[in-house]
C-alpha cells in the first residue's frame, strides 16, 4: 500500500517528500499544464533533481502527449534519452487498441510503463496482459458517469491477485479523501493523490480537541 503525489509542482512535491510518506510521483499533460509555462524537459529534470536531492529513486510517471502510436514510441524513447538516468522513470501510455502495441514495444525496449486512463476491469486486464508495470484506474471519472468505482478497483484487485498478475494497481482521479480510504479498501496497491488532500488526510477535529486538552491539562498541572 503506497501513496504517490499527483502533481508536477516542485513546491508541492518537496513538501510531501519532506514528510516521508511519498512513494512516487505521477504527472500527466493536464497536471503539467497547471504549472507556469516552461520547457517540458527542463521541468521534468527539475522534478528528478528534487527526487534525487531527497535520495529517492521512487517511480516518476511521465506521460506521452500524442494520439499517434509511432509518435508515442518516439516520445517515450526521447524521454529515456533525456531522463533515463533516473531509475524510477516510467512512461505513461493511455489504454487503447493501438496503445497496446506501444506498451509492448516499450517493454521490449526495457522501459517501465504505466498504462493510464483505465476506467474498467477489462481495460486494466488488457493493459496488464500487454505488459504494463502499473495500471491506473481513474476513480473520480469512473464515478462521474454513474459506475461503481469501488467495485471496478475491487474486482481488478481480485482478478490480478487470483491470476498472479504482477502489474500494480494505481488509483487516481481522487476527488475526496474518502476516495483514498475506499481505494485502499478496494485493494489498490497505490493511490496517487492531489497534494491539496494531504493535510486533510491527517486532520480530524477530535485530534485537535485531544491535543489541546492534553496541553491545557499539563499546563494547569504545572501551574498548580
Ligand atoms: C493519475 O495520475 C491521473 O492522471 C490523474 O489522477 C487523473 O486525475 P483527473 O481524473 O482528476 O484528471
Amino acid at each position: 500500500m503506497q501513496i504517490f503525489i499527483d502533481s508536477a509542482n516542485l513546491e508541492e512535491i518537496e513538501e510531501a517528500l519532506k514528510r516521508g510518506f511519498t512513494a512516487g510521483v505521477t504527472t500527466n499533460p493536464s497536471i503539467m499544464s497547471k504549472e507556469k509555462r516552461t520547457d517540458f524537459v527542463l521541468h521534468i529534470r527539475r522534478i528528478i533533481e528534487l527526487l534525487q536531492r531527497y535520495e529517492q529513486a521512487i517511480p516518476l510517471s511521465v506521460e506521452v502527449f500524442s494520439l499517434e502510436p509511432r509518435e508515442m514510441i518516439r516520445q517515450a524513447l526521447e524521454f529515456r534519452e533525456q531522463f533515463g538516468d533516473y531509475p524510477g522513470l516510467n512512461i505513461k501510455v493511455p489504454i487503447g487498441w493501438n496503445e497496446l502495441a506501444v506498451i509492448r514495444e516499450l517493454k521490449k525496449q526495457g522501459m517501465s510503463v504505466n498504462c493510464t486512463c483505465c476506467m474498467s476491469l477489462n481495460q486494466a486486464v488488457m493493459a496488464a496482459a500487454a505488459g504494463a508495470d502499473f495500471v491506473s484506474l481513474f476513480y473520480g471519472r469512473i464515478r462521474d458517469i454513474g459506475y461503481d468505482a469501488f467495485s471496478v478497483v475491487e474486482r481488478t484487485h481480485r482478478i490480478f491477485a487470483s491470476a498472479g498478475i504482477s502489474s500494480r494497481i494505481i488509483v487516481g482521479s481522487i476527488r475526496h479523501i474518502h476516495d483514498v480510504n475506499d481505494a485502499f479498501l478496494a485493494g489498490a496497491d497505490i493511490v496517487t493523490i492531489p497534494p491539496k488532500f494531504f493535510p486533510q488526510l491527517v486532520s480530524h477535529p477530535k485530534t485537535d480537541e485531544a491535543v489541546n486538552q492534553f496541553l491545557t491539562d499539563f499546563r494547569n498541572w504545572q501551574e498548580r
